[in-house]
């Protein structure tokens, strides 16, 4: 619930992939510092840490940097981790889960996310919430309260799924994206991930009102990108997953969305990548 009308910004990633060779900390960096700036909820929505270990059949020498290869990884993982996420922990809004936490979980029995979400929620300033557990997929539903009337608005509505399926090189996940789209019912927003693509579409869906009238509102689909690099260094000799298949270059960062509430009109979004 937020209070009163105006502007919200939330900033939207996943796929940080952190702890292999692979994670690109600039740009990390980079986007969060901006979110930070700007003032963004951030909410992240899985894959956050990369955490192929020796049980995976994933597993190379790039996929464990050289400061977690140690038999306490998972201490090691999360002190690290929390030194990352440490400049921006009174913007995050919530951590989900991606593939490669389920798999880690499978493999040790150990929620990374949950993990982490602790230990920032203790480092958090007192006065706001505790960062969410988002899960793997699930709904979030934003809602403004007017300041002048007292009344609150029926609010955004968002639905996120981390992502499914392959690369998709050619249509970028979208087609995938749309059939999800059709198992959900009243959002306005559906968030995915896991391809490492960023884009968003704007659609519209028309229906009939209580009077009669056909009416139209915005849908929009969005992925939210990757810090995970494709391809390697120049005189970097190991070999990275996504380039023995070929895949294309990533766009790096994620997606900002900003939400206008305004008295007795509905909430406008717009999207900036
Ligand atoms: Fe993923």
């Amino acid at each position: 619930m937020y209070e009163g009308v105006g502007q919200y910004l939330f900033y939207l990633g996943a796929d940080d992939h952190f702890g292999g060779d692979d994670f690109n900390q600039k740009s990390f960096v980079q986007y969060h510092d901006e979110a930070a700036n700007r003032g963004a909820v951030i909410l992240k929505f899985g894959d956050q840490v990369g955490a192929i270990t020796h049980r995976d059949p994933r597993y190379s020498a790039r996929t464990v940097k050289d400061s977690l290869k140690k038999d306490y990884f998972v201490n090691a993982v999360l002190d690290e981790l929390v030194e990352l996420w440490k400049p921006y922990v009174d913007y995050i809004g919530g951590f989900g889960m991606g593939n490669h936490e389920v798999s880690f979980l499978k493999f040790y029995g150990v929620n990374l996310i949950m993990m982490l979400i602790a230990r920032l929620n203790a480092l958090r300033s007192k006065n706001l919430r505790p960062i969410a557990y988002l899960d793997y997929c699930g709904f979030i539903w934003m809602t403004f309260k007017s300041s002048a009337t007292g009344g609150s608005y029926s609010g955004y509505k968002a639905a996120y799924h981390h992502g499914f399926g392959s690369n998709a090189p050619v249509t970028e996940g979208i087609i995938a994206a749309k059939r999800f789209l059709n198992n959900v019912d009243d959002v306005d927003l559906l968030i995915v991930s896991h391809l490492h693509k960023n884009w968003s579409i704007r659609t519209e869906r028309f229906r009939l009102n209580r009077q009669g009238n056909v009416v139209c509102r915005p849908v929009r689909l969005v992925q939210v990108g990757t810090h995970q690099q494709t391809y390697k260094e120049p005189g970097d000799f190991n070999m990275s997953w996504a380039e023995t298949k070929g895949f294309p270059p990533a766009p790096y960062g994620g997606v900002f969305l900003t939400l206008t509430a305004a008295d007795r009109k509905e909430i406008t979004a717009r999207v900036e990548h």
